[in-house]
């Protein structure tokens, strides 16, 4: 094992950094009270290359590897958990999946674009009756010789309305069950196809989630991701890489109110001196920065397996629970130790504390992880 970074990541990392610092952090609050898209943020964000990092070059990605992709998602999300899963969404779930299992006309058309972020993307699973329980799919793509029909529902869906394409998982063949389902690449402007209302959200306000409406969305037949009845392999193989980008948000999240509350703790006096060095506050510092280091080995241990081509359903859904896990407690200490302040906007730990929540839902909530690593541990 080397555990350390060499040059080219610690570039990454700093370029991710400083990104963070003088163009996320300017407005952040706004955003967020606001539910206002980063739309200038996310456009110098795929001039950077953060929107397609993974992605071939010959595709205009980055090329980069996970472990980098761990490195810029950490960072963003000390400062905007909102940037981060538009980056992640579009990195892991949407520009993966099709350079992994897309055809090459598919690459073409699409990829190019969302790699360099000239478009962005949705990945639309979760319907209102199919959370966890992803096989019970009740939108249905029929099978109409060159076209598929698409109807039904989708919820949640991150990037709902600024994507313009949307990779979306249907049943087919009901009968065959999950072995039935597909995957689709939908256009924004496909007739029938409508964005529904915006949620109102606890945290992460500045990324956009929407429901979907399919009726009678004719889908061509070359739109399809895989084999017919590819699409819940499809689903689950990509979540699985989605989970480390998950996981590195939620690390960012708490590394970012750690960062805070560390610097808030050697400033702020009561009892005559800093309240870092009152053994109640010096412990929980402790606690949280060894959390939060034991969280960012098992995310970039998660990479390494990736980028060693190894399995890592595990690493990711043991990363994910982790971290998620890891980031409720850290920043709901974070917001403790500011005291009253941690309570109000301005000190950016509240906001990180609400930002943390999702992050044990999406892509998996933590209780879905237990049944995937249990799986796994168990060999079943
Ligand atoms: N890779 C490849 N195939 C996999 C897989 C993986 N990691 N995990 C499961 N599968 C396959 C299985 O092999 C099986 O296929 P076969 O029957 O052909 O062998 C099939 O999928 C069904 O698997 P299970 O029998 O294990 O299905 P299950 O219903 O018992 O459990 C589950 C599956 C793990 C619970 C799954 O439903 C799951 O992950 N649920 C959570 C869904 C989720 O993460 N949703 C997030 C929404 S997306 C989102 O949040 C994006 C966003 O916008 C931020």
């Amino acid at each position: 094992m080397n555990f350390n970074l060499t040059e080219e990541h610690l570039m990454i990392r700093d370029a991710a950094r400083d990104f963070a610092r003088n163009e996320l952090l300017p407005g952040v609050i706004e955003r967020d009270e606001k539910q206002k898209f980063p739309t200038e943020q996310v456009k110098k964000m795929g001039e950077l290359g953060f929107l397609g990092m993974m992605v071939d070059p010959k595709y205009g990605g980055g090329g980069m590897d996970t472990i980098s992709y761990v490195l810029a998602i950490e960072e963003l999300s000390k400062i905007d958990a909102s940037a981060s899963v538009i980056m992640s969404v579009n990195n892991s779930l949407v520009c993966w999946g099709i350079e992994t299992f897309g055809t090459e006309a598919q690459k073409e058309k699409y990829l190019k674009r969302l790699a360099t972020g000239e478009i962005i993307g949705a990945f639309c699973l979760s319907e209102p009756e199919a959370g966890s329980d992803a096989t019970m799919q009740r939108t249905t793509a029929k099978d109409k010789g060159d076209y598929y029909l698409l109807n039904g529902t989708k919820n949640w869906i991150t990037n709902g309305n600024t994507a313009s394409v949307y990779l979306v998982i249907a049943q087919t063949h009901p009968e065959k069950k999950h072995r039935g389902i597909n995957a689709l690449i939908v256009e924004k402007g496909m007739d029938g196809f409508v964005v529904g209302p915006k949620e109102n959200k606890l945290g992460i306000r500045g990324s956009d989630t929407h429901s979907l409406q399919f009726n009678d969305v004719k889908v061509p037949k070359e739109n399809r991701i895989g084999e017919d009845g590819f699409g819940f392999t499809f689903a689950m193989k990509t979540l699985a890489g989605g989970r480390i980008g998950i996981a590195s948000q939620a690390l960012g999240i708490a590394s970012g109110a750690y960062e805070l509350a560390l610097k808030y703790s050697q400033q702020r006096k009561a009892f005559g001196r800093e309240i870092s060095k009152h053994q109640a506050i010096a412990f929980k510092l402790a606690d949280m920065a060894t959390e939060i280091e034991a969280a960012r080995f098992l995310c970039l241990k998660a990479a390494f397996d990736k980028d060693t081509k190894q399995d890592y359903s595990l690493s990711g859904a043991m990363a994910k629970l982790y971290a998620a896990e890891m980031a409720m407690r850290i920043t709901v200490e974070a917001v403790q130790i500011h005291g009253g302040y941690g309570y109000v906007k301005e000190y950016h730990v509240e906001r990180l504390m609400r930002d943390a929540k999702i992050t044990q839902i999406y892509e998996g909530t933590s209780e879905i992880q237990k049944i995937v690593i249990s799986r796994g541990v168990l060999g079943k």
